[in-house]
């Protein structure tokens, strides 16, 4: 019977004494052959099982080694030793699974997270990762609270999809055809109509098209789920598989957007602050370690905590592309040429350029508007000035772009004519502009890259930290 069973972090918290409880976990550490540190992943702070000298012969301690999962039953009482109010004197002890303390690739001491991340499937077990995956999966009950709250439909997009209306970047392709031999058309090209969908079919980059299709009908939609993107970008900021929250709203316009996404983000980290509070500390004090480590004029100005409370305390600064370009243009960065990229109007903001706005100019969220029509997507709704289009991105410090999102084109002309310049099929893509045929009316919408959101709240510099098993180029492993 297991289900008797106390989590760690009740018997912690509730810090009462004289009860009898059974808690099961893993050994983190044993000291003389009397001190068990057990943890169940409920929190990162071990609960103190103490066994008495005789209580166990000495093949059983033997077999209290690290990574070793027990079954413990005995009394909370209150404890003598620091750092723990209660602690748990063992009546029974049971070893669950062994652990051979040669083999088991984590040691009681601090490991790189690049050599964690070759043991994903153990680094769940480490501090560090236990406060991550805490806080990603609060991040993610709060995305549906928030929505929940505010009378969204979750829609439910597909993952599957024939288009790339998006232009988002490659996509992997979805098949059932013969690498070897699949069956071609007479100019040679491979017929997808043998297909297993009878025609070309890829993983979704986006659910924004099919949202905009339920928020003509719910007004208020969102979707949340894993998108897939094969560019060849190995940085710390890209997967090949991301899950990204998409609300999509009738009756909206681009303001309203941005006051949503900006209330959005701030209920997010307000909510990990409120509920995620240990977790969030222990992560603040392993940032400030590691920023020790770096040289004075690399170090980040707040820490963790500073900066989530920084960021809940003041508005994102709002600013056009132009704008953008203009404080760009007369920054010493660019006078003194320490840009890798050019600037002038016209191009896209490259990474540098988001960093050297957030962290260098503003030193906080900003959100950009207006972007040249050119270098954005084709669902975009064009400003009066025929140049550029209603869209937004918000860029956040030590991320850059963390939200993509924009007012949607909800006149059937200009949408068909933006179809037809950037060239994309109008005639399969009819039922979208059905929206825009059948009681068309504003709106807008955008994504938040999860991954990117969960690196700002728990501080991770590598987004292969925030992601339990990371896909990226060459890489898929688990
Ligand atoms: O800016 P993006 O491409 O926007 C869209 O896909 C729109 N359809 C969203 C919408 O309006 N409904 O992507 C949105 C966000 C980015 O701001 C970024 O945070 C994240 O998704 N993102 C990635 N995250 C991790 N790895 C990647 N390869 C990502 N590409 C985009
Ligand atoms: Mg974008």
């Amino acid at each position: 019977m297991f289900n008797k069973r106390v989590k760690v972090k009740d018997v912690l918290t509730s810090n009462e004494t004289g009860r009898e409880v059974t808690v099961m976990g893993w050994v983190r550490t044993f000291r003389n052959n009397q001190f068990i540190a057990l943890n169940d992943g409920s929190t990162n702070n071990n609960l103190q099982v103490v066994v008495e000298l005789g209580l166990l012969d000495d093949t059983t301690l033997k077999r209290i080694t690290t990574g070793a999962s027990l079954k413990v039953t005995g009394q909370v009482v209150a404890s003598l030793g620091k750092g723990q109010k209660v602690e748990v004197k063992a009546s029974a002890l049971e070893i669950l699974g062994d652990s051979d303390p040669e083999k088991f690739p984590l040691q009681p001491k601090k490991h790189s997270l690049e050599f964690l991340r070759e043991i994903a499937h153990l680094r769940f077990r480490t501090n560090t990762f236990g406060s991550v995956f805490r806080i990603r999966h609060s991040l993610a009950f709060a995305i549906h609270k928030f929505f929940n709250d505010k009378g969204f439909v979750y829609l439910h997009t597909p993952i599957i999809t024939s288009s790339d209306a998006e232009g988002a970047g490659e996509m992997f392709r979805v098949t059932t055809l013969p690498f070897d031999a699949p069956p071609k058309n007479e100019d040679g090209s491979i017929n997808f109509k043998e297909d297993f969908f009878g025609k070309s079919t890829n993983l979704t980059v986006s659910g924004q098209l099919e949202g905009e299709l339920g928020a003509m009908a719910f007004s208020e939609i969102y979707t949340f789920g894993p998108t897939f993107r094969a560019e060849n970008s190995n940085t710390t900021r890209h997967l090949a598989e991301f899950w990204m929250v998409e609300p999509e709203m009738a009756f909206c316009d681009i303001e309203d957007n941005m006051n949503l996404a900006e209330e959005f983000i701030n209920y997010l980290i307000q909510y990990v602050v409120d509920n995620n509070r240990d977790d969030i500390e222990f992560l603040d004090q392993r940032l400030a370690e590691e920023e020790k480590q770096k040289p004075q004029t690399e170090r980040s100005e707040l820490g963790l905590l500073e900066k989530l409370n920084f960021v809940l305390k003041n508005n994102f600064e709002r600013i056009t592309y132009t704008e953008a370009i203009n404080i760009l243009l007369d920054s010493p960065a660019y006078k003194k040429n320490k840009f890798k990229f050019d600037v002038k109007w016209g191009i896209d903001l490259q990474s540098e350029h988001e960093r050297y706005l957030v962290e260098k100019h503003f030193k906080k969220p900003v959100i950009v508007t207006g972007y040249p029509k050119d270098i954005k997507s084709f669902y975009m709704r064009l400003n009066e000035d025929g140049k550029t289009v209603a869209a937004m991105d918000i860029l956040a410090p030590g991320i850059g772009e963390i939200v993509g999102g924009s007012q949607r084109e909800e006149r059937l002309e200009n949408l068909e004519q933006r179809m037809q310049e950037m060239q994309i099929p109008i005639e399969e893509m009819s039922y979208y502009l059905d929206t825009r045929r059948y009681g068309t009316v504003p709106h807008a919408g955008f994504g938040l890259g999860f991954e990117r959101m969960v690196q700002f709240v728990t501080g991770m510099t590598n987004i292969r930290d925030v992601i339990p098993f990371a896909r990226t180029p060459k890489n898929c492993e688990f």
